[in-house]
């Protein structure tokens, strides 16, 4: 049977800072009180030019060279996305696979809002076990600042871009596989987090779409209860059913949206300071690219070696929430 090894990550960030003091200057806030209550100090915004698309084939680049996988090897590229560079179509990823040169892989998009790099590795995991595929580009990336509407303060304080990728490929060598993956949705809560307009379910016709429903809407306060709660339960679950326990975790790798859902669920986890990667301060919610963003923050730093356990959670919009247990195993030691 062949197995899904997590074999590289790369990542990318818009030059561009956004500063907490930049935003109260555009909407009724502060920087004491978005630190306070997200843990954020600053985010950082693509380009008036720069789509999602340029910014996940910057991470792609970086994860397949690292992989040591010859790019024409890529059978498969999953983008997890809510911010795709068109609507309906073409997928990012198609546009992704071209603009890396690959050889024709199976590409297309996940739509799971923050959960979409977890969903997306475990339909790499799915297709490499079953032997359909071998080698997957997995990529997160998000222009979340295309889908914001900045007069919002519940929301826009919030939010980020960026991209990060990683290369998933079949091994026969069971220690070096992806261990397990949950992936879970709720719909009966869709409407907590939703950008109403531009689909078949918007109350406007197709020329007034373009209006604010286009952007990202939230209640904030019941979206956070539901994910301290659902996430506590999720990554409990993983580790009991994989008879692992929390200090034998290297890196608890948790999706970047507030830093005190961080610490609840690493509280109920009793995960130490040093186990928890933490990028929510400098880069804010880029929701499916911050899982693979904060990996390669740990990679950069020397600090991810080969074999060590990461664990992944992450929840958002649908809702869907995931988490799952991955060993680090590169080609190249
Ligand atoms: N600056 C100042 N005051 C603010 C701001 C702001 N930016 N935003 C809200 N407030 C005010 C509110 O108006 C409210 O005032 P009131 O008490 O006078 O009515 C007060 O602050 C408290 O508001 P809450 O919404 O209850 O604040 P909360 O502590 O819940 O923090 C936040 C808000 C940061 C949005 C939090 O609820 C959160 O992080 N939610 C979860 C987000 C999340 O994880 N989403 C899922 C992933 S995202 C995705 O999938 C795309």
């Amino acid at each position: 049977m062949a197995y899904a090894a997590f074999r590289s990550i790369g990542a990318y960030v818009p030059q561009k800072v956004l500063t907490n003091n930049d935003l109260a200057e555009m909407v009724d806030t502060s920087d004491e009180w978005i630190y306070k209550r997200t843990g954020i100090k600053e985010r950082r915004i693509a380009a008036k030019e720069e789509k999602t698309s340029d910014m996940g084939t910057k991470a792609a680049e970086l994860a397949i060279e690292r992989s040591g996988v010859p790019r024409e090897d890529i059978d498969l590229v999953v983008c997890g996305t809510i911010s795709p560079d068109y609507f309906n179509m073409p997928a990012t990823a198609t546009i992704i696979s071209n603009n890396l040169g690959l050889n024709s892989p199976m590409a297309f998009d996940m739509s799971a809002a923050c959960t979409g790099f977890i969903y997306s590795l475990s339909i790499a995991k799915a297709f490499v076990e079953s032997g359909m595929k071998k080698n997957v580009l997995v990529v997160g990336a998000e222009k979340l600042s295309a889908i914001t509407d900045f007069t919002d303060r519940g929301t826009c304080i919030l939010f980020g871009d960026g991209a990060g990728a990683a290369v998933i490929s079949a091994t026969e060598n069971k220690e070096e596989a992806i261990i397990d993956i949950h992936t879970a949705a709720d719909g009966a809560y869709a409407d907590l987090l939703m950008t109403p307009n531009g689909g078949s379910g918007s109350q406007h016709d197709a020329l007034e779409s373009e209006a604010a429903g286009c952007y990202m809407q939230m209640k904030g306060n019941e979206t956070f209860k539901i994910a301290v709660r659902t996430l506590t339960k999720d990554v409990k679950e993983i580790l009991a059913h994989n008879n692992i326990e929390s200090d034998s975790i290297k890196h608890f790798v948790p999706h970047q949206a507030n830093l005190r859902i961080i610490k609840a669920v690493g509280d109920a986890l009793k995960m130490k300071k040093e186990q928890v990667v933490l990028t929510v301060e400098k880069y804010g919610n880029t929701s499916g690219a911050s899982i693979p963003m904060a990996i390669n923050d740990i990679y950069e730093k020397g600090e991810l070696k080969a074999g060590e356990l990461m664990l992944l959670d992450a929840f958002g919009g649908g809702l869907t929430w995931g988490s799952a247990l991955v060993p680090f195993s590169p080609l190249k030691k």
